[in-house]
């Protein structure tokens, strides 16, 4: 126990609360959703085109000039959903199971991520790996007497094709190091807004994927994960009387609707909690504040979430980055506040195309980090 002496000016206190300020400022990270080098995405997804040497040279000039405005980390979405030899000129659907080529590019472009160092303060970069399961990948199509995705592929085949991805991404990104010797991929998650019981087979998927997953991908040195989605209009965050059909736990805290459940089926079927809760959490106002709400939603994750023995320790996947630029200061300040506040706030990163500004508002590089990051002035601090 502390003993701190009685005086008027207490500096004991004063500088525990300042070095947890200093430490939560610290480890608040925050970083882009960054798959494609315009606001076009099908045109301009890079992944697929990554040997094309001038799509290559736009992504390192832009991975540059979000390091030197302050990104920690970029996070790279891969959507699977070609069949193998089809033609396709869709550049943001990825091969299922990834091709040759792919696997190639996606270790090329770990290799690139490494090498960015801020110009500014010489920080390096993390790359993060989401997978999504879309088009000819998407299980929500089907069952499994009548088989998975739109060309019907039976559980057998599905599952070797998940379990082929897993092993090809590790592959392509294990071992990749920063000049620094850290690993430059930190946290791979095997699927995005999971939301049990609102999308169709995801129980099948998870049950049947994430066990293998965890394993290989923690075995690589590389984080596990999946995130999942919060329901983040005013109206929900705000209701303080609503009152859950299923669990009492949620009552009061409706924008945890889909997260406790998802939470919920992974304790019932004995898989692993993630260590970080992530989130989608696309906040929509209508008169309260972008501060307010945030606060607000965090607090309902602290209340209704642990009660499922889920850790007080958020990230948000995606969220929005709106055109204009006074509305996203404000946005942006707001979770950035909240971390400052508060550590259990730890990793945002901004949404980028399709719709990151609301739909149809699609948003290429340059990015203002800053928006999104502490003031300024608080870092200079330290
Ligand atoms: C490479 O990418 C550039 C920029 O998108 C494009 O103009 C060019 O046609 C591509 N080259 C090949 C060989 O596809
Ligand atoms: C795709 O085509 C190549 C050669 O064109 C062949 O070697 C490969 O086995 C094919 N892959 C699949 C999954 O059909
Ligand atoms: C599976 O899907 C097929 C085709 O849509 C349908 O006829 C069948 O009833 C479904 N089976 C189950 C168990 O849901
Ligand atoms: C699944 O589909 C593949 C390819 O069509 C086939 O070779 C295999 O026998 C099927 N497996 C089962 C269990 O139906
Ligand atoms: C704003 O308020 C209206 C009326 O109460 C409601 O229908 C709507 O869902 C609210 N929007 C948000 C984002 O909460
Ligand atoms: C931009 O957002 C601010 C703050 O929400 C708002 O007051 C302003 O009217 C918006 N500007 C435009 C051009 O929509």
């Amino acid at each position: 126990m502390l003993h701190v002496a009685q005086s008027s000016f207490d500096f004991s206190t004063f500088v525990l609360i300042t070095i947890a300020v200093i430490s939560s400022v610290l480890s608040y990270e925050v970083g882009v959703d960054y798959h494609s080098c315009g606001a076009n995405f099908v045109q301009t997804a890079f992944l697929t085109q990554y040997h094309n040497s001038t799509v290559r040279a736009i992504v390192l000039t832009q991975l540059q000039g979000m390091a030197n405005k302050g990104a920690h980390f970029v996070t790279l979405d891969i959507w699977f959903g070609v069949e193998p030899n089809t033609t396709n000129d869709q550049y943001w659907l990825a091969t299922f199971p990834i091709s040759r080529q792919e696997q190639i590019n996606l270790h090329q472009y770990a290799l690139d991520v490494a090498s960015i160092q801020s110009q500014i303060d010489q920080h390096r970069l993390r790359l993060n790996v989401a997978l999504f399961w879309l088009a000819a990948a998407d299980y929500r199509v089907g069952n499994s007497s009548s088989g998975y995705g739109p060309d019907h592929l039976n559980a057998t085949v599905f599952t070797a094709r998940v379990e082929k991805i897993t092993d090809d991404i590790i592959a392509a990104v294990s071992n990749v190091k920063r000049s620094d010797g850290v690993l430059v991929v930190e946290r791979v998650y095997l699927d995005y807004e999971v939301m049990i019981g609102a999308k169709l087979n995801q129980d099948w998927f998870l049950q049947t994927h994430y066990p293998r997953f965890l394993r290989v991908v923690a075995a690589a040195g590389f984080t596990p994960s999946l995130y999942f989605l919060v329901d983040a209009k005013e109206a929900y965050i705000l209701d303080a009387s609503y009152i859950d059909p299923q669990y009492p736990a949620l009552n009061g805290h409706r924008c945890m609707y889909w997260v406790y459940r998802s939470l919920k089926f992974l304790n019932d079927v004995q898989l692993p909690l993630p260590t970080r809760i992530d989130f989608s959490c696309y906040i929509d106002r209508n008169s309260s504040t972008y501060a307010h709400l945030v606060n607000h939603v965090l607090n309902d994750a602290d209340a209704a979430l642990s009660t499922l023995g889920a850790p007080k320790f958020y990230g948000v996947a995606e969220t929005y980055y709106f055109a204009n630029s006074t509305q996203r200061r404000e946005y942006g300040q707001a979770f950035a506040l909240e971390a400052m506040a508060n550590p259990r706030l730890n990793h945002l990163r901004f949404w980028t195309t399709p719709d990151a500004g609301g739909k149809g508002v699609h948003i290429g590089y340059p990015f203002e980090i800053e928006d999104y990051l502490p003031p300024s002035d608080i870092r200079q601090l330290l």
